[in-house]
C-alpha cells in the first residue's frame, strides 16, 4: 500500500515544517529564520586544497536532451547555461552530462565530443561566466566544470525509442528490462582501455576550453557507475575492489599526466537499493523480487544480505581512494533514476512512465544529506558536494543554511530547483522576497518530456517551455498514459 505522506506545498510555515519533521522522527538540520547578507552561511567562501569558490551553492549538472543530432548545443542549450550562471552558484558542477563518444550517449540529443567541441563548449562556458558576472557582479570566485560521460547500459545514441546497451557484466532484473539476452556481448578490456583514452581526449578538450575541472562520472547506473558494482565480471576491470575501480584510475593518471592543472572530480552514486517497479497493487514503486539473488552482488553501496539497505563501506573506500588520486571535488548523488527514482531524485509525483514513491520523499532527502554528512566527516579536505534538496521546495533555503552552517556538507547542490527558479538561493542571500509562484514543486515533466523524447526543461513553472509547442504535446502524452 502506499504510503500516506502530506504534500510540502500544503505545510503553511516553517513551524509546520519542523512539527511534521517530528512527527515523522526525519532527521534534517534545519533553520527558524533565513539569514541574508555577508552573515549568511550560503555565502561564506570555501578555500580547500588549493581550490577556492565564493559561496555554497553549487549547479547540479542536468542535461536537457537538446542538443543536435551532431551532439552540438542549440539555443535551448544555451539558455539553459545561462540561466545555471544567473543562478549565483559559485560552483558549477558539469553543466551538464556530455559524452566522450557518439556510442556512450544516453539519447540522440545528448552532447557530444567532437570536432566541434572546443569551440562549442568555449561559447557555452563564457555565456554562463557573462550571465553570472552580471547577476552578482564579479566571477573571480566562480569555478566551472564539465561532467563526462559514457552512458554504458543506458546508451541509447541514435534513435529515443532504440537503446544499444553497452554492458559491462549481465544484470538478472536490469538485462530483463532492456531486452537482453544471455548471449548479448560485454564491452571487452581492450574496449574499456579505448574508452579510458577518450576521456583522456576529451579532458584534454575541456582544459582548452577554459573549465577549471572535469568529472570523471560514476553514478546513476552509467558506466563508470556499473564498472563499481561488477563483482561478477572476471578479467582486469571486474572482481576485486582494485579491478572494479581501475577504469577511474587509469583516467585520472591519463589525466594528470597530460593536464597537471585541471582539477579533478568525481559525481558517485554513494549507495544503492535493488531496482523497484511500478506495482499496481500496491499502488506505488515496489521491490523487484531477489529471494534467490542473494547476496545480491549486483550494486555498490547495497548492504548483499537485504539489498533494501544501504552499505556505505566500499563508497568509503571509494572516497579515501578519490583523495589518495588528487580527486580534490566529490558531489554525491545515489542510485539511479532508471530503475530505483525515488532514491535518486525524491518527487511527490512521478513521471507518467514512473511510479508513486513508496516512502516519504522527505525521507529520501534525509538519506542523501545523512550520507553526505557521513562523507564530509570522514574526509575533512575535500570539497563535499550534497544532492537532492529540490523537494524540500519552500524550506529548501532553511534546510540548505543549516546544513552549511552545522558542516553537514560543503556544497547545497541544486537540480531540478535550478530549472523552476535558479534564483532561489540567490535570492536568499541578498534578502530578496522568495516568489513561492516559482518553486519547483516537483512535478516530474522535466523528466517526463525527454522520456516522450521532447527537450526536457520546466514546462509547469519557466515560462520558455510553458507557452512552447512541445507543452501542448507533453500535455496530450500525460493524458493518453493517465487514460491506459
Ligand atoms: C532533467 C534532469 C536532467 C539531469 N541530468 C543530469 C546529468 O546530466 N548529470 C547528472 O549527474 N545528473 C543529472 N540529473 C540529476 C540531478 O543532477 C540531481 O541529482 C537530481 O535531480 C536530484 O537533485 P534535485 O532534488 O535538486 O533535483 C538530472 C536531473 C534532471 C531532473
Ligand atoms: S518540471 Fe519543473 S516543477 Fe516539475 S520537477 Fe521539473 S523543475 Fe520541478
Amino acid at each position: 500500500m502506499q504510503p500516506s505522506y502530506t504534500h510540502l506545498g500544503g505545510l503553511r510555515d516553517i513551524e509546520s515544517f519542523r512539527r511534521y519533521l517530528t512527527e515523522r522522527q526525519i532527521n534534517l538540520p534545519c533553520d527558524d529564520k533565513l539569514i541574508s547578507g555577508a552573515t549568511s552561511p550560503l555565502a561564506q567562501p570555501i578555500d580547500l586544497g588549493g581550490i577556492k569558490i565564493g559561496n555554497r551553492i553549487a549547479a547540479q549538472p542536468m542535461e536537457g536532451w537538446d542538443g543536435t543530432a551532431e551532439g552540438r548545443p542549440t539555443e535551448l542549450t544555451l539558455r539553459r547555461w545561462q540561466r545555471f550562471g544567473a543562478s549565483g552558484a559559485k560552483l558549477i558542477w558539469g553543466g551538464e552530462a556530455v559524452a566522450v563518444r557518439h556510442d556512450g550517449r544516453a539519447n540522440p540529443n545528448q552532447l557530444l565530443i567532437n570536432k566541434h567541441s572546443h569551440d562549442d563548449l568555449s561559447r557555452l562556458r563564457e555565456a554562463l561566466v557573462n550571465a553570472h558576472r552580471q547577476a552578482t557582479g564579479s566571477d573571480s570566485d566562480l569555478i566551472v566544470g564539465l561532467q563526462l560521460t559514457h552512458s554504458g547500459r543506458y546508451s541509447r545514441p541514435n534513435a529515443h525509442g532504440r537503446p544499444e546497451p553497452k554492458i559491462v557484466y549481465h544484470h538478472p532484473i536490469l538485462d530483463r528490462r532492456l531486452g537482453i539476452t544471455p548471449e548479448y556481448p560485454l564491452l571487452s578490456d581492450q574496449e574499456l582501455k579505448q574508452i579510458i583514452e577518450d576521456f583522456h581526449n576529451a579532458a584534454v578538450i575541456a582544459a582548452h576550453a577554459g573549465f577549471d575541472f572535469i568529472d570523471i562520472k560514476h553514478c546513476h547506473g552509467y558506466l563508470g557507475h556499473e564498472l563499481l558494482s561488477a563483482h561478477t565480471r572476471e578479467g582486469d576491470f571486474g572482481g576485486s575492489f582494485e579491478n572494479r575501480t581501475r577504469f577511474l584510475r587509469e583516467i585520472t593518471h591519463a589525466v594528470r599526466a597530460a593536464n597537471p592543472a585541471l582539477a579533478m572530480a568525481v559525481r558517485f552514486s554513494a549507495f544503492d537499493v535493488i531496482p523497484f517497479y511500478k506495482s499496481e497493487v500496491e499502488s506505488c514503486g515496489f521491490p523487484e523480487p531477489i529471494n534467490d539473488l542473494l547476496p545480491y552482488r549486483w550494486a555498490f553501496g547495497a548492504n548483499a544480505d537485504d539489498p533494501l539497505e544501504p552499505d556505505l563501506r566500499e563508497p568509503l573506500k571509494f572516497v579515501s581512494l578519490l583523495q589518495d588520486l588528487g580527486v580534490k571535488l566529490v558531489n554525491v548523488s545515489a542510485g539511479s533514476p532508471y530503475y530505483n527514482p525515488h532514491i535518486q531524485r525524491p518527487a511527490f509525483y512521478p513521471p507518467s512512465d514512473g511510479y508513486s514513491s513508496p516512502e516519504d520523499p522527505l525521507v529520501g532527502v534525509a538519506r542523501q544529506m545523512r550520507v553526505t554528512r557521513e562523507i564530509k566527516q570522514q574526509f575533512p579536505e575535500l570539497i563535499v558536494v550534497g544532492s537532492a534538496y529540490s523537494y524540500l521546495q519552500d524550506f529548501l533555503p532553511y534546510v540548505a543554511q543549516a546544513a552549511i552552517r552545522d558542516a553537514w556538507t560543503d556544497f547545497v547542490g541544486l537540480g531540478r530547483m535550478l530549472l523552476a527558479y535558479p534564483s532561489l538561493l540567490l535570492d536568499v542571500i541578498e534578502g530578496r522576497t522568495l516568489q513561492r509562484k516559482l518553486v519547483c514543486r516537483t512535478f516530474s515533466d522535466c523528466t517526463t518530456a525527454p522520456r516522450a523524447g521532447l527537450p526536457s526543461g520546466c514546462y509547469p513553472l519557466d515560462p520558455h517551455y510553458k507557452n512552447s509547442a512541445n507543452a501542448a504535446q507533453l500535455k496530450r502524452i500525460k493524458t493518453q498514459s493517465k487514460d491506459k
